[in-house]
């Protein structure tokens, strides 16, 4: 299987790349979008990424801007430049003077039924990929997204996870799209909080990658802390990388339909999921509800401390 991860880097996103990466995931691109922080740096971030992990996977730049509504960040987690502003050197690589979403659709078709998409920003260029060439969705075999709630507790509104929250219509388009989808929601990554002590065999390591980890993951730490009163730290994106990685990680799950709330104030960006099968809609998701975290945490140390 081959894999796209499109993504906002962030912190998470990081860890998810750098062990998606490390684990062998046969990643021919990655593809860059708005989110954690604007396009400029997810870009620069993904670009620094393959650097530190000494690879030449290409990166596309995608979309600046959401579908209909302005755009949201989460600097307040991931500090304004997407690493916890930790200063880091520019990148001598240059993305691919090829947009993101033509890169996905291109993709679709070199590899039809051999292309799974890591989806862990909001899903704005996966939308467009699908609305410029619906064909794509008969050739995606599948998106593994972190994203939306499992039982709306949202981390950005009430009932709403940053992903979704950031571009519910596109979110929306992906979906109703009938390609299949493995989904983390937000509930299920706090589950797997990477223990403090995981973070001894990192601070030992003395790669540049580690070293790097760490500087860029302290707010994150702080956040895990404050936010949810937890030592260690919440990686939702790892979480999903860790699933593509091994589906076996799952330790729970539910096949159902999975509907997303575009409309309404407090109900915006809801993924709702349907458990007692009220909808009548065909599943379009398998939700994972549970993962090993031990194991997650055992691949994770590994990649980032090599
Ligand atoms: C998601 O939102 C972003 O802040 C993280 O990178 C992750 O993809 C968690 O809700
Ligand atoms: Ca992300």
């Amino acid at each position: 299987m081959k894999w796209i991860i499109d993504t906002d880097p962030g912190i998470d996103d990081a860890a998810a790349i750098i062990t998606a990466i490390r684990s062998g995931l046969d990643v021919i691109a990655i593809t860059t979008v708005h989110g954690n922080t604007p396009l400029k740096f997810t870009t620069r971030n993904a670009l620094l990424l393959t650097e530190l992990l000494d690879v030449s996977t290409p990166v596309y730049a995608g979309t600046e801007r959401p579908l209909l509504q302005r755009p949201l960040d989460a600097a307040q987690v991931h500090g304004s430049d997407g690493f916890g502003d930790a200063n880091l050197p520019a990148p001598r690589r240059q993305p691919e003077p090829v947009h993101a979403v033509d890169r996905i659709i291109e993709a679709a078709h070199q590899h039809s039924g051999q292309l799974s998409i890591l989806a862990i920003g909001p899903l704005t260029n996966v939308a467009l990929a699908i609305a410029k060439d619906r064909s794509i969705t008969a050739k995606v075999s599948r998106l593994v997204i972190m994203g939306g709630t499992s039982h709306a507790q949202g981390n950005t509104s009430i009932v709403g996870e940053f992903n979704v929250l950031a571009d519910p219509e596109a979110a929306a388009i992906v979906f109703e799209s009938g390609i299949p989808i493995t989904l983390v929601p937000w509930e299920t990554t706090t589950k797997a909080v990477i223990p403090a002590a995981a973070f001894a065999a990192i601070r030992s390591s003395s790669s540049r990658l580690a070293q790097t980890f760490l500087t860029i993951s302290e707010p994150l730490c702080e956040t895990t802390r404050r936010f949810l009163g937890m030592e260690g730290i919440v990686l939702c994106d790892l979480v999903a990388a860790g699933v593509a990685i091994d589906p076996a990680m799952v330790t729970e799950q539910v096949h159902t339909y999975v509907g997303v709330e575009t409309a309404g104030t407090l109900a915006r960006g809801l993924t709702a999921v349907d458990y007692a099968r009220h909808s009548g809609r065909q599943p379009n998701a398998t939700v994972c509800l549970d993962v090993d975290r031990d194991k997650l945490t055992a691949l994770f140390v590994q990649a980032v401390s090599a």
